[in-house]
């Protein structure tokens, strides 16, 4: 869920509102605010935030006051519908209440505050927070109405047990917000005259690049002048203070019509900007902070991956180049499946945790469950100061800037391009045969801006075909070594964009049982690996296409310029330039983002925001 708050001097409706446009990506099921004017002005509505926007333009004399709070959310307990849709108010009506994340007990509290006689107005956890705190206010001790807020708060926070971000606002405190965070992400922004609060900076950029980012189970109280921040017993506490350095137009769409399709655009600079400056006077290749040593890396005897979604995706393409260049077995994991089956790890593990937004709470518990069984953890994030990477012993920031679009494309193409250079450092830093290739695959990467950049220049036929697609009924994506999960990711994207059927295999697994899927028509997307190097592969993928073809399938087949072999059996033929094997993801994985958005945006929907999802989960 999105979460911002304002105190400041300004009317705090129309500064609440833009931040949540910001940070709609993070959940639209519905969306509300919550304004303290002498009274407590409540507005909240499901869908989009539009909606709300829409409510509130048809009434009269709207709130002027200037402190807020506001919230966009996905939802978790409970349906998206209005009454569930936050801020959620005490039975008092004195307090207003919004959340991110999950409360765990939230069955017992609310059992309990039901027993003495409270009515619940909707089926969220977070309600319970609200009618806490209320409860709470009437014996909170504190100099001002604001200290006795944040007092309650810390008692509520003492009682919850999960993952949460809250903010609140009290009738009785006008001029403050208080926050609080455990295990989900809080950041302030400090203003003059006005302080912020959010759940990432991208919500109050425009306003101010200066931000602190909260610690795990802090409160924090803002005022027009003030950020007092303890930890849940009260003892003064510190955040840490940091400058936002990307400038606010990178989160504008600048004339695209999606975000998406800028993000798409922006690829080969974002694959630049990550290679950028990666190489020491010595031709080593660094990381971006290291809390490891370089021996503890030569103890390395075993790498697991962890990652959900795309990321996922871009993992089992590590995998391969890791495994090639350093020889040390590497297995990829879902994270959300990592903890739970009591995986082997130690001191010489290293666990690389993959995330766009470096706040995914699958990806997060994997990370501390490979801490708690002491195994070393390296992070690749695209967000500065996220609880991700802070929580590593190393870091390797992709330099994708920020992604708006729900479904990842430029923060893919960068997290393969930061686990080539992880793959690389480990083969450098220990030495084995393939450290004399460093050399030659870094100078391979720098030329891959350009080529998928030609990638892009190649598109049109693409978006036509993706019209006559769009009324498939499935669509199925097949491709073998590190073509297997751009199958996958092809298959992904269309899922999540177009709500159509699609499946990714190992085109050598087809014949083991998918293959009772392709009908008269069916369209097979067919990534074909380079015919140089590696022949065998290529010509076991021409069978897999000629297989396919024989039992009726329409073959759309991505292959390397000059490929003339795989011609006869493609119904459509798309080629991207020449590459070598380990990197082709780079490039063959670009037609099919493209492919995905335009048969989604041919069938009508919104793509930045699918339905259903949003891009930070920070929820198990
Ligand atoms: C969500 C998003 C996906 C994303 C995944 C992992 O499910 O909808 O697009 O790939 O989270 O996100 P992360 O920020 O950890 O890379």
């Amino acid at each position: 869920c999105g979460i911002v708050g304002y105190a400041g001097a300004r009317p705090a409706l129309n500064i609440v509102l833009d931040g949540l446009r910001r940070l709609e990506y993070r959940g639209y099921d519905s969306a509300g605010v919550a304004i303290v004017d002498g009274g407590l002005f409540t507005a909240k509505r499901a869908g989009k935030l539009a909606n709300l926007e829409k409510a509130l333009q048809d009434e009269a004399g709207l709130s002027a006051g200037t402190t807020g709070i506001g919230h966009t959310r996905w939802a978790t307990h409970g349906g998206p519908t209005d009454r569930n849709a936050h801020p959620h108010r005490s039975a008092d009506g004195r307090v207003a209440v919004i959340h991110n994340g999950i409360i765990e007990n939230f069955a017992k509290l609310r059992a309990e505050l039901e027993a003495s006689g409270i009515e619940f107005a909707s089926d969220t956890d977070t309600e319970c927070a609200a009618h806490l705190l209320a409860i709470e206010l009437q014996t909170a001790v504190g100099d001002t109405p604001g200290a006795r807020l944040a007092e309650a708060m810390r008692a509520v926070c003492r009682r919850l047990e999960g993952a949460f971000t809250l903010l609140a606002v009290d009738v009785q405190a006008p001029g403050v917000v208080v926050g609080a965070r455990r295990n989900s992400p809080l950041v302030v922004g400090r203003g003059t005259g006005e302080n912020y609060l959010a759940s990432d900076v991208s919500a109050f950029i425009e306003h101010t690049r200066e931000a602190v980012e909260l610690g795990q189970d802090q409160v924090v109280l803002i005022s027009a002048d003030d950020i007092v921040i303890t930890d849940f017993h009260g003892a003064a506490a510190e955040g840490r203070p940091f400058h936002i350095d990307w400038d606010a137009s990178a989160a504008e769409k600048s004339g695209y019509e999606y975000f998406m399709l800028k993000e798409i655009a922006e690829q080969p600079h974002a694959v630049a900007e990550t290679l950028l400056g990666r190489l020491n006077e010595h031709g080593d290749l660094m990381l971006d902070e290291v809390r490891l040593t370089d021996q503890d890396l030569r103890d390395v005897d075993k790498v697991f991956i962890v990652a959900c979604g795309t990321a996922y995706h871009s993992g089992m393409v590590a995998k391969y180049a890791i495994e090639h260049w350093t020889r040390i077995p590497c297995e990829v994991e879902l994270a959300s499946e990592f903890r739970y089956r009591d995986p082997v790890l130690d001191r010489s593990t290293l666990v690389v945790a993959i995330s766009q937004s470096g706040e995914t709470m699958d990806t997060l518990m994997a990370l501390r469950h490979a801490k708690e069984q002491k195994a070393r953890v390296l992070a690749i994030c695209n967000t500065n100061g996220s609880t991700i990477p802070r929580e590593s012993d190393a870091v390797l920031y992709t330099h994708a800037g920020p992604e708006i679009a729900v479904a990842s494309t430029k923060a893919f193409l960068t997290q393969l391009v930061a686990c080539y250079l992880v793959g690389l450092h480990l083969a450098q830093v220990r030495g084995v045969k393939y450290a004399d290739e460093v050399a030659a695959v870094v100078a391979q990467l720098q030329e891959m801006p350009g080529k998928v950049e030609q990638v892009l220049d190649m598109m049109e036929p693409i978006r036509l075909l993706a019209r006559e697609l769009a009324e498939a009924k499935s669509v199925l994506f097949i491709g073998r070594h590190v073509s297997y999960p751009v199958a996958l990711e092809g298959a992904l994207k269309l899922k999540e964009l177009a709500y159509m059927h699609a499946e990714g295999f190992a085109a050598g697994e087809l014949k083991h049982g998918p293959i009772a899927l392709i009908d008269h028509g069916t369209p097979v997307v067919c990534v074909v690996p380079s015919p140089r190097g590696r022949g065998v592969l290529h010509d076991k993928v021409v069978s897999n296409i000629q297989e396919v073809r024989a039992r009726g399938a329409r073959t759309i087949v991505i292959a390397e310029e000059g490929d003339t072999a795989v011609a006869p059996y493609a119904d459509h033929l798309f080629y991207v330039p020449v590459t070598p094997t380990l990197l082709a993801p780079l490039v063959t994985t670009v037609p099919l983002q493209v492919l995905a958005c335009e048969i989604a945006s041919a069938r009508g929907h919104d793509v930045d925001q699918p339905r259903n999802l949003a891009k930070s989960v920070t929820v198990e």
